[in-house]
C-alpha cells in the first residue's frame, strides 16, 4: 500500500527503509570482542548502538550511536534498550574493569529479563566453553538467564582468547624476552577475538543460529611451548621459554596481582586441559564461511604490543 493511497489516513504509515533497519545494542562495545562486533555490524549496514560507561572515549566510526550505560546499574540499561531488536551481551567478570570477584557478576543474570521486557527479540551471549565441563559459574548463570528470558538466543562458548597471551605473557616478553610457564605441554586452541566477533555478527543478523551453543576455538591445537614459538614468529622477535613448577606458576600469577579465586580457576583450567586436551572446532568457518585466524596471525596483528 502506498503511503499516499486510499485509506492511508486511517492505517499507520509504512515504515521507511531506515525505520525498518533494526537497532542492535552492543554491550562491552569498547572491549576486545565488542569493538569488532560494532565494526562488523557497521560493515553489514546494521544500525548499531554501543553501550559504554564513557562515551567520550568511544571512538567508533560515524553512524554508531553511543549510549552511556553501566551493566552493574540496571536503571542505566533501560534507556539503552529502548527500540532495540537484538543485543550482543558480554558478561561482567574479572578483568572487565572494576569487577574483582565472580561474586560481583550477579547483574549478568538480570539483564536478559530486562531486555525481554524492553521488547528485544534476540540475544547473542558471549559465554565460555568452560560451561561444557561444569566450570565458570558466572557464564552458566548468564546462559541460564538468557534462556529463561524466552528470547531467541545464541551462546558463543568461546575457548581461551589469544588476548590472554598478552595479559599473561606480554610484560615478561616486552621486558625480558621470556615466557615463564608451569604448563609447557598443556595444549590450548587460542582464538582471535575478531573471529568470536565475526560469529556474533552472523548470529545477530541472520536466522538459523538461534537456540544454539557454539563452541568456538582457534584453528590449531598447540602446547604452551609451541604457542610461544608461534607468537615469536608472528611478532618478529625471539622469545625464550622458561619452565616453572605448577606451584611456582600459581605464585607468579598471585604476584601479578590476580585475585586468588581467579588464580584457582586458572589452575583448574590448566589441570583440566592437562588431562583432556581441548579439541579444535571448525565452527568459525562453518558459521562465517572463512577459516579462523591462526595464533601467528593474531601475534602479527598485535606485534607492537610485544615490543
Ligand atoms: N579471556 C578468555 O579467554 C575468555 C574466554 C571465554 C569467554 N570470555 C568472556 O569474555 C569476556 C570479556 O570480553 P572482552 O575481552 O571482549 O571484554 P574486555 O575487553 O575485557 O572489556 C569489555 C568492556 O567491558 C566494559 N565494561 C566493564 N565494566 C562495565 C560495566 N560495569 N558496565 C558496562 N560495561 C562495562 C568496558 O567498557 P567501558 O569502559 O567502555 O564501559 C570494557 O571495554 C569476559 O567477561 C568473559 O566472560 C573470556
Amino acid at each position: 500500500m502506498s503511503r499516499s493511497g486510499p485509506g492511508a489516513s486511517r492505517s499507520a504509515p509504512e515504515p521507511t527503509v531506515e525505520e525498518r533497519r533494526v537497532t542492535i545494542l552492543v554491550t562491552g562495545a569498547r572491549g576486545n570482542v565488542g569493538r569488532h562486533v560494532v565494526e562488523g555490524l557497521v560493515r553489514k549496514g546494521a544500525r548499531v548502538r554501543a553501550l559504554t560507561r564513557d562515551p567520550a572515549r568511544a571512538g567508533f566510526s560515524d553512524g554508531v550511536e553511543v549510549v552511556r550505560g553501566d551493566l552493574s546499574r540496571l536503571d542505566s540499561c533501560r534507556t539503552a534498550l529502548e527500540g532495540v531488536t537484538a543485543m550482543y551481551l558480554f558478561p561482567l567478570a574479572y578483568r572487565t574493569s572494576d569487577v574483582q570477584s565472580f561474586a560481583d557478576v550477579a547483574v549478568n543474570t538480570e539483564v536478559p529479563g530486562l531486555a525481554a521486557e524492553a521488547g528485544v527479540r534476540r540475544i547473542v551471549l558471549l559465554s565460555s566453553n568452560a560451561v561444557l565441563y561444569g566450570a565458570d559459574e558466572h557464564h552458566q548463570q548468564a546462559e541460564a538467564a538468557v534462556e529463561a528470558s524466552g528470547l531467541e538466543y545464541t551462546h558463543l562458548r568461546s575457548g581461551e582468547f589469544a588476548m590472554n597471551k598478552l595479559f599473561g605473557w606480554g610484560e615478561s616478553i616486552r621486558k625480558e624476552g621470556v615466557v615463564r610457564s608451569g604448563f609447557p605441554e598443556v595444549v590450548g586452541v587460542p582464538i582471535h577475538q575478531a573471529d568470536v566477533a565475526a560469529v556474533a555478527v552472523v548470529a545477530l543478523l541472520e536466522d538459523g543460529h538461534q537456540g544454539r551453543g557454539y563452541e568456538l576455538t582457534g584453528p590449531q591445537a598447540l602446547t604452551e611451548r609451541e604457542q610461544v614459538g608461534e607468537i615469536a614468529a608472528g611478532c618478529g622477535r625471539g622469545i625464550r621459554f622458561e619452565e616453572l613448577t605448577p606451584e611456582q606458576a600459581r605464585e607468579n600469577w598471585l604476584a601479578q596481582g590476580m585475585p586468588a579465586e581467579v588464580v584457582d580457576e586458572m589452575m583448574a583450567h590448566s589441570a583440566h586441559f592437562a588431562e583432556k586436551a581441548p579439541v579444535v572446532r571448525n565452527t568459525v568457518q562453518e558459521v562465517t564461511g572463512r577459516p579462523a585466524r591462526t595464533l601467528r596471525q593474531w601475534a602479527a596483528d598485535h606485534a607492537k604490543l610485544f615490543r
